[in-house]
Formats: C-alpha cells, sequence, structure tokens
C-alpha cells in the first residue's frame, strides 16, 4: 500500500469553501479512482492561514497512475484553485506503508467448528487460495481466481469479509459473508469453497454452521441467504444439513465460466433454524 501526501494554505475566510470545493474536486477524484483505500482531508488554522493536508491511501503505483497521469508525482490541481491557494507543493509526495492497523476490519479472529476453524483470510494465503479456486471441480462454480481482489479481501479492505478455512494446520479453502446493514432489511449472505480433495466429508456444512452461528450470535442476525448454483446438487445439500431451506428459484441468475446464464437457487435460514452438527 502506498500513502500519497500533498500539502497547501488558503486564507483562513476561505476555509471552508476550499473544503467544500476540494470535497467536489480532488476528493470526489480520489473516491471513484479504483486502487485508492482511503482519504483524510486535514486542516489546522495558523495564524490567517488554514493549511490542508491531503492524505490518501493507494492500492499500488499503478492506481496513483491512474488518478493523477503517468507523472504522478506532480500535483493535479483544479480550476479554482489558482483563487484559493497561497501556498502550495507543486509535488505530491509518495510513501510506501510499513505498517497499517485497519479498525475497520472486524473480521473474528479464530471461530472453531467441528474438523475445521475459520481465520481471517491473509496476503501469504492469497497464492493457495487461488491454486484451489483454480481446481476444475471450485472453477466451474466460481470462475477464475482474481487475486488483486483475493489480496483486498486479505487485508480486510473489501465488503465481503473473508476468511480461510482450516483443517488440521492446513488451508482447504474460503469462505466469506458480506452484511446487509440497512436496518430493514438486515441479513447475511454467506458463499465458499473447499479444494477437491477436502469437498464431501462434511466440511463445508461445519464451515457455513460454524460462521452462521456467529453471524446470528455475535453479530445478530436473524435471517442468513446463501445462493447456490440451481444444479450445485452438493452444495444444496451440505447448505440444508445447516438448516437453510430453499425459496425460490432465481432465473438465468449467474453467468458461468463458460459465459452462459444459469439459474440460482435463493435459499434462506432463520435464527431459529440453524441446526446442531
Ligand atoms: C459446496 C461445498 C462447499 C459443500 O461442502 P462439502 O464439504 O463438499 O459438503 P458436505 O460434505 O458437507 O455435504 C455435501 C452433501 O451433498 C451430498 N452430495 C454430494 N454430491 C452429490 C450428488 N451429486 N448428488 C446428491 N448428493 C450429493 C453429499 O452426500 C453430502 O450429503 P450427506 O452428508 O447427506 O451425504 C463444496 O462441495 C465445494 O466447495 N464445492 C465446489 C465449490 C462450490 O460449489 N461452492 C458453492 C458455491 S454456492
Amino acid at each position: 500500500m502506498i500513502a500519497r501526501i500533498w500539502t497547501g494554505a488558503v486564507r483562513k475566510d476561505d476555509g471552508d469553501a476550499y473544503a467544500e470545493y476540494m470535497r467536489e474536486t480532488g476528493v470526489a477524484g480520489y473516491a471513484r479512482t479504483p486502487g485508492n483505500e482511503g482519504i483524510w482531508m486535514l486542516r489546522r488554522d495558523v495564524d490567517d492561514r488554514t493549511e490542508f493536508v491531503m492524505f490518501t491511501l493507494w492500492a499500488s503505483l499503478d492506481a496513483i497512475r491512474a488518478f493523477a497521469g503517468e507523472d504522478y508525482e506532480t500535483a493535479v490541481f483544479y480550476p479554482e484553485d489558482e483563487r484559493f491557494l497561497v501556498e502550495r507543493d507543486l509535488r505530491a509526495s509518495h510513501f510506501e506503508v510499513d505498517t497499517f492497523v485497519d479498525r475497520a476490519d472486524d473480521r473474528p479472529e479464530l471461530l472453531r467448528g467441528d474438523g475445521i476453524v475459520l481465520r481471517p483470510l491473509r496476503a501469504d494465503d492469497v497464492e493457495r487460495v487461488a491454486e484451489i479456486q483454480s481446481q476444475p471441480g471450485v472453477l466451474r462454480w466460481w470462475g477464475p481466481p482474481n487475486e488483486a481482489e483475493l489480496r483486498r479481501q486479505a487485508e480486510g479492505h473489501d465488503e465481503a469479509k473473508a476468511l480461510a478455512i482450516e483443517r488440521e494446520g492446513e488451508l482447504v479453502g474460503l469462505i466469506q459473508y458480506h452484511e446487509e446493514n440497512e436496518p430493514d432489511f438486515r441479513h447475511a449472505s454467506i458463499d465458499l469453497f473447499l479444494a477437491e480433495t477436502y469437498q464431501g466429508r462434511g466440511l463445508g456444512s461445519d464451515a457455513v454452521r460454524t460462521l452462521a452461528r456467529y453471524l446470528i450470535g455475535e453479530r445478530g442476525h436473524h435471517r442468513l441467504t446463501i445462493d447456490p448454483a440451481a444444479d450445485n446438487v452438493a452444495a444444496i445439500r451440505a447448505y440444508e444439513k445447516v438448516g437453510f431451506r430453499s425459496v425460490g428459484r432465481m432465473r438465468e441468475y449467474w453467468r458461468s465460466p463458460d459465459g452462459t446464464w444459469h439459474d440460482g437457487l435463493l435459499m434462506d435460514l432463520l435464527a431459529r433454524e440453524l441446526s446442531a452438527p
């Protein structure tokens, strides 16, 4: 991860107007650039001036180039800057982020199932997870791995919270959840895959049950969903064992790696229906 820093100053009377202008221009520009990981606009009053520091985090230099252009060290300015700025850095500085404690990453540290444990996916898992996802028996349902997305998930920066599935200390699959926190529609959804040699041994239902127990017990969800392909018999059976029920067939819901559309099955589980192992 890379931090980009730029500093400028305006007359104190212009502080609020400039902050508003920056939100509409620079901040909006950062926010819509893929690979931007966070934006902080800092300000302080010093004598008759207001100083601004723009501090942004980025996944890579390429992401910064997508925002600032090939000569990414040159600061980016907007038309009204001329009028506002009384002091400015003409160049932005860049630092490699050595340590970053992300309080927004609220994935559980360890969940114990019957024969598996779940723990946050880490950056050094990405290669193995991509390997598992490339196995024909997983690829068929999940499509090819996207390592950049897996890395983002490992850093805890993705809306889908990813956990590694471990069996006796070995990484055997990935399970992820997504929480809809709009109060009137609150629920969580789950998705997973296991390496081919670990399928069909009860580990999938174990992992889903373990995560479901956490989402209901610790995160307070009353309803969970999961949406396998309508012809994914093993997945449907595994989820039924946990207590999920089919509530509807979603026509031409997902596109398989061969480019054709297939039906999906919406399954849900209410908190009181979670089954014991
Ligand atoms: C789906 C998946 C996570 C399920 O985990 P799993 O550990 O294999 O599942 P389980 O062993 O807990 O349960 C599978 C059940 O399906 C049954 N099953 C497997 N293949 C079957 C088939 N062709 N027809 C009927 N039942 C079948 C098994 O017998 C078992 O039921 P049982 O315990 O009553 O005998 C795992 O198989 C997997 O990763 N598959 C590839 C990726 C995938 O499909 N992901 C799901 C996307 S929604």
